[in-house]
């Protein structure tokens, strides 16, 4: 299959590097990011390459760990542009000079443009760019030309005379950098002449001819969550192997309203073996008397895995298809911080020893790409505009035992805090939104009769990251409304209370 136009990124550790990525791919330019360390062999191989970005990272080319690159890169017929340590490196890998500034040069800056041609084309005469650095490139090599200055930084950008090598001090991925998309347009679209070729119907058709090429003739399995990354991945790879692709859905019990329905009804459209597994009995049964958070987790994570393990086994696969997206690969703060606190559980989490050859067809995309794709290829609303869910389903928001009854008090709680949030313009801002259930009663009034039932609590809370997350400043009107329904449609509940705590010091799940 021929590869599409693609800037390799070269990752020298800059908190920047996947912007860079992000930035680039919606001109319709596909990317790569590669660690610092690639050998030439391995890079000379990547015929597809149009251009090479040299991204920050926090070290100074002085260092004795420094990162660097083998210079024989640098002598393939593809463009180069250093960004902050990549301008830096690029300079002194070419003899030029960089020292140690003064003083560092951080956040926004006037920038003289004194070249408004090639990497700077489209720009005035002033912009204001992001800058985070201190030493500086202070001599360039004489087949170079300093392309604009800052007042700390005379040479804050740069070209070299035969247009191969560019560098800029500041960083062109970030909001703050007015211009930064032109500059970045400049280099991807004219200097390295990619054509923006990758869309979601183009995306479509490579991961389709990539998943045939590579699974061939076998039999393949991909455990479906209903969770949009697992769809996109079974939907794609249906398309290229069929009914050689068997999903399995584990119907723990703890899944959210119709979401079974759901899962049954679209992927019974799609050419695949569909096998819902049916273990309500066996995790409300392994769940019994269980009260303690992590225990509950690792029952449920177990008993997931171990029914998985059988099925497959039972499917004689050689392929197991796993939805993992780019940043779950990435060792990103999320997991390392997360699991520290709880036991995740996903279905991404399968352990290695079952046997079979892992493929991962959305490997190198971010959310919202999968999120383009499910549009694509027409997923249903309900698992287009899901929200995200813990693997461990409803039993992580019932505080003490859970049991069918509780779930679903916990179930339609939430699906009433649901469709009230979908009919307010603050549903696209929320990243979760649910009840959870408390293991205690009180008393209350209902049709002039004492009443001792249970409370649950509202959790709605918005984030960008789930590092961090704060609880929605929703109007009472809407939460008054939530209350309302929830005592009157959910005969167990009589008295509903607002979560109003941050992540920090709070985590979002109750457990
Ligand atoms: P917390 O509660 O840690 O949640 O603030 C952050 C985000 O992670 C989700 N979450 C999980 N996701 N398996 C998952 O796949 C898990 O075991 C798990 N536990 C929490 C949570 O729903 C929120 O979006």
């Amino acid at each position: 299959m021929d590869r599409q136009d693609t800037i390799l990124i070269i990752d020298f550790g800059g908190q920047y590097c996947h912007l860079i990525s992000r930035r680039i791919r919606d001109f319709g330019v596909a990317t790569e990011i590669v660690p610092a360390d690639i050998s030439f062999q391995e890079l000379a191989e990547k015929k597809y390459i149009r251009g090479i970005i040299l991204s920050g990272g926090a070290m100074s080319v002085f260092d004795k760990n420094a990162p660097t690159l083998d210079p024989r890169i640098l002598l393939l017929s593809v463009h180069f542009l250093g960004i902050c340590y990549g301008h830096q490196l690029l300079a002194h890998l070419q003899r030029g000079r960089v020292q140690q500034g003064k003083s560092g040069e951080y956040g926004l800056t006037p920038l003289r443009v004194i070249n408004r041609n090639g990497l700077l084309k489209r720009l005035n005469k002033t912009e204001s760019v992001w800058m985070n650095h201190r030493d500086v490139v202070t001599k360039l090599p004489s087949s170079f030309l300093v392309l604009a200055a800052t007042k700390h930084s005379h040479i804050a950008a740069y070209a070299s005379k035969d247009k191969k090598f560019f560098g800029v001090q500041f960083h062109p991925e970030v909001t703050h950098t007015q211009k930064g998309d032109q500059i970045l347009k400049n280099f991807v679209l004219d200097i390295a002449r990619c054509k923006p070729t990758r869309s979601s119907l183009s995306l479509v058709d490579s991961i389709v001819a990539e998943a045939s090429d590579s699974i061939g003739n076998r039999k393949t399995i991909i455990a479906l969550s209903g969770g949009v990354d697992s769809s996109v991945a079974a939907t794609l790879v249906s398309r290229a192997i069929g009914r050689r692709l068997t999903a399995i859905y584990v119907d723990t019990g703890l899944m959210r309203h119709k979401e079974t329905e759901e899962i049954k009804k679209t992927f019974q459209k799609i050419p695949l073996r569909l096998k819902v597994v049916d273990a309500k009995k066996q995790f409300f049964s392994a769940l019994k008397g269980v009260t303690e958070p992590e225990k509950k987790r690792k029952i449920i994570g177990k008993l997931f895995i171990d029914i998985f393990t059988k099925e497959a086994k039972q499917e004689k696969a050689d392929v197991l298809v796993q939805g993992t997206i780019y940043s779950d690969r990435i060792e990103s703060g999320i997991t390392k911080h997360s699991s520290v606190i709880k036991s995740h559980h996903n279905v991404g989490g399968l352990p290695k020893n079952l046997g079979l050859e892992l493929y991962e067809p959305l490997r190198d995309l971010y959310k919202d790409e999968v999120r383009a794709l499910a549009r694509t290829l027409a997923l249903p609303p309900p698992i287009l505009t899901r929200q995200v869910f813990p693997g461990p389903g409803l039993a992580i928001r019932i505080i003490g035992e859970v049991t069918p009854e509780r779930t679903d008090i916990v179930r339609q709680a939430s699906r009433i805090i649901e469709e009230e949030l979908r009919k307010t313009k603050h549903w696209d801002a929320i990243w979760m939104s649910f009840a959870v259930l408390l293991p205690i009663k009180s008393v209350g009034i209902q049709g002039d009769e004492r009443s001792y039932k249970y409370p649950v609590v509202v959790r709605i809370v918005e984030s960008r990251d789930a590092m961090t997350a704060q609880f929605l400043k929703l109007p009472f009107e809407i939460l008054e409304q939530i209350s309302t329904r929830i005592t009157n449609e959910v005969r167990e509940v009589n008295r509903v209370v607002y979560d109003i705590t941050h992540k920090p010091p709070a985590t979002m799940e109750w457990e």
